[in-house]
Order: structure tokens, then sequence, then C-alpha cells
């Protein structure tokens, strides 16, 4: 018994008058390191015990500070020298911007650090034992005593002063509560090696899982057939064809839609016989044509198709498109005209689209027709 280090000297109260005042009469003999347990709150006990405000407010505040600190410092260095940009014309240090951003980092250091102080420094967590614990003492003071536990690393402690400090109190019941042999042992586990190498094993445990899950099992795909499929990229090397390319050229003979190549571009008889204009001379088809005709069509070949060039003397004025000739030419033949060309006459196929050729086709009809109308047209 004798070579067990003294923890505290106790004493046991009937009631809540005695132990406020037990508090009292020790904070006033000067004792500052002792403890008061009681079944339920007691009201007045802390000012009887003149117990000083928590310091966890001060962890708070430093470490408020410490992120105020980093979050300004952190965006003003990524603002003015990793990405210089111009935000709507502010300055790259803009207050007011950072403010949300400080104000979010502050609070969340702030209350990580006051728990994270509170539970290791001063519950001195991972240590969860205490020596009053499992005594007689913590065992009637659950119930319906009040204690009181004096310390023996007081600056005032003296185990026969303090047994007769609690007797003049009329305490009930003093003794005296001893470390266990193990308890001494694991006083300060926080610092132990053992302990440090378990948060780092956890931590290692930890980052190996979640690297795991993240990168590994969540873009485990369940079925690969299209995401893994053998396909050629564009300017890739190929193996599988001789050329050695992987980009290849369409099969000969391949139309895209709607773009059906011209297939007498050296033979007008045949396109007068088998191009057919399949438009009717509506309204809507004839005003684009006459657009696209006095366009394209117009400068060279006068508005109404009579050849009074606006070019002249710059280009061979044409002959007129109101001749015999050409008001007996099937519509096939004033196509290929338009789409091949003839002789000076360039080709206006990348001008005007198949359907808008042929709106031009009956524009020039109906110019044809209104200088060449009939007697009965006039009926
Ligand atoms: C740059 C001037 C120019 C433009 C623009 C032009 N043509 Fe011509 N066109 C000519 C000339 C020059 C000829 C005569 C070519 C030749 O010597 O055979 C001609 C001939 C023709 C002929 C045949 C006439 C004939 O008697 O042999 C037709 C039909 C015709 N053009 C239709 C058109 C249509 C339709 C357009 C509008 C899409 C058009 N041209 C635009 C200059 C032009």
């Amino acid at each position: 018994m004798t070579d067990k280090i003294l923890y505290s000297v106790t004493g046991l109260f009937n009631n809540p008058d005695d132990i406020i005042n037990a508090a009292e009469q020790s904070a006033k003999a000067g004792y500052k390191k002792y403890d008061i347990n009681t079944p339920y709150p007691v009201h007045g006990l802390s000012k009887a015990m003149r117990i000083p405000s928590s310091k966890l407010g001060y962890v708070a505040l430093f470490i408020g500070l410490g992120g105020v600190l980093f979050a300004v410092l952190a965006m003003s260095w990524i603002a003015i020298f990793e990405y210089p940009i111009v935000v709507g014309g502010k300055p790259f240090f803009s207050l007011p911007a950072f403010i949300p951003i400080t104000f979010e980092v502050t609070v969340l250091s702030a209350s990580i650090a006051t728990v994270v102080a509170m539970l290791f420094f001063f519950f001195k967590l991972p240590n969860i034992s205490h020596p009053l614990h499992d005594t007689d003492y913590m065992k009637s003071v659950s119930v319906d005593k009040f204690g009181i536990s004096i310390q023996a690393d007081d600056p005032l402690f003296n185990e026969e002063q303090v047994k007769h400090f609690l007797n003049t109190l009329k305490a009930e019941k003093v003794t005296s509560v001893y470390y266990d042999d193990e308890e001494v042992n694991t006083k300060h586990k926080v610092f132990e090696p053992k302990f440090i190498m378990f948060l780092i094993v956890v931590a290692v445990l930890n980052s190996v899982a979640v690297y795991f899950i993240y990168n590994k099992l969540l873009y485990m795909e369940p079925f690969n057939w299209m995401v893994h499929q053998f396909k050629m990229k564009g300017q890739q090397e190929s193996t599988f064809f001789v050329d050695g390319f992987g980009m290849r050229q369409p099969v000969e003979g391949t139309v895209s839609r709607g773009n059906l190549p011209y297939l007498y571009t050296n033979n007008q008889a045949e396109a007068s016989v088998n191009m057919i204009n399949s438009l009717l001379p509506s309204k809507a088809n004839l005003e684009k044509g006459q657009k696209k005709y006095n366009t394209f069509c117009s400068p060279c070949h006068g508005y109404f198709g009579k050849g009074d060039s606006r070019l002249r003397g710059q280009f061979p004025a044409p002959p007129s498109l109101q001749s015999e000739k050409v008001r007996n030419w099937k519509d096939g033949d004033i196509f290929h005209v338009i789409t091949a060309g003839q002789n000076v006459m360039p080709s206006y196929a990348s001008q005007l689209t198949a359907e808008e050729r042929w709106q031009v086709i009956l524009y020039i009809r109906a110019l044809q027709r209104s200088q060449n109308a009939r007697e009965t047209d006039l009926q």
C-alpha cells in the first residue's frame, strides 16, 4: 500500500450546503487542484470553487486567427502569383471577395481546434482511466453523497494537513486515493510511441482504403462492352491496314447526304433529257428564284435576261436568255449551264443548291414569258 503513489485525499458530505461550504473553505485555504463530485448539478458550486474561466476560448481565438491568416495569405498568393486573372475589373487582392472563404476557414479551424483541444489536452484522451474511477468514493458520489477530492499535486498539499482540514469541515468519511500501478504507467498515453505508431498505422490504412474506394472501386464499370472497344482515334497509327494509316478515305462512290453528284458534267444532251424540274412555279419558289437570279445572274444577264450586262468592259457580255434558242431549251439544258458552266461562264454549283438552281430556272421561264407574251395571255 505504502509504495503506491498518492493521487488525492477525498471527503464525503451528506448534503449540498456542506459541499458548497467545503468548496468555499478549500478555495479560501488556497487549494487550486481539487475537484468536487456530486450526484446532480449543484447550483453555485463553480462560484464557490472559484473556478477560473476555461482556457478553451484562447485556443479558439488563436487557431481562428491562424485560420484568418492562412485563408487570406493562401487566396492572395493564388490570386496574385498563381492565377493573376482580372475578374470583373477587380484588383488581384480583393478583400471583399475573400471574406466568405476567410469566414468559413476561420469558423472551421476554430471549431475543429476547440473539439480536438478539449478532448486531447483538457480531457487527456486517449487516457480514459482516472484514479477516482472504481473507488468507493466514486460509487458514493454517484448515488447520494457529495464529495471533494484534493489532489496530491497541489502545491499546498500535505496528506495529514488535508485530512485534518476535511475533518474540521465535518466530512463524513476521509480517505486517500492512490494511482493503480497500471494507471501510473499509462498516465500520458497521448505521447506514447505506441500510440503515435497506432495513429500512423490508422492514417496509412485509411489512405489506402480511400484510394482504393475512390480510384478503383467506384470506377469499376460493371459492363465494359463499349468503354473498352477496339477503335482507331484520329492520327493514330494502324497495324491493321497495309499503308499504316488509322484514318481511312471513304469507300469509293460514297455520297454525303443531300449532295448527289452531278452526272452529266460533259454531256448536256443527256442532262437535257434526264434533269427534270420537279418544282411547281409557286409564289414562294418564284420569289426565291428571283432573289437568287438578281444576286447571281443579273450582273451579267441583266434583270430581264436580255444580256444587258452591268459588267460591260470587265467581262464578256452573254447572249440573251430571251433568245429563241434558250426559250426552246429544256429546263435540263439551263440546269446544265448553271451547274457545269459554259465556255467563259463559270459554274454556279457552289453558290446555288440544286433546289435554288431549279427555282432560278422557274424565274427565267417567267422572265421569258413576260417578254414574249402570247395573245391569249392578254385575254
Ligand atoms: C459573270 C457573268 C455571268 C454570270 C454572273 C452568269 N452568266 Fe450566264 N453566261 C455568261 C456568258 C458570258 C455566257 C455566254 C457563254 C458562252 O460564250 O457560251 C453565258 C451563258 C449562259 C447561258 C447560255 C446562253 C446561250 O445562249 O448559250 C445560260 C442559260 C446562262 N448563262 C444562265 C445563267 C444563269 C441562270 C446565271 C445565274 C445563276 C448566269 N448565267 C450567270 C455570263 C454570266
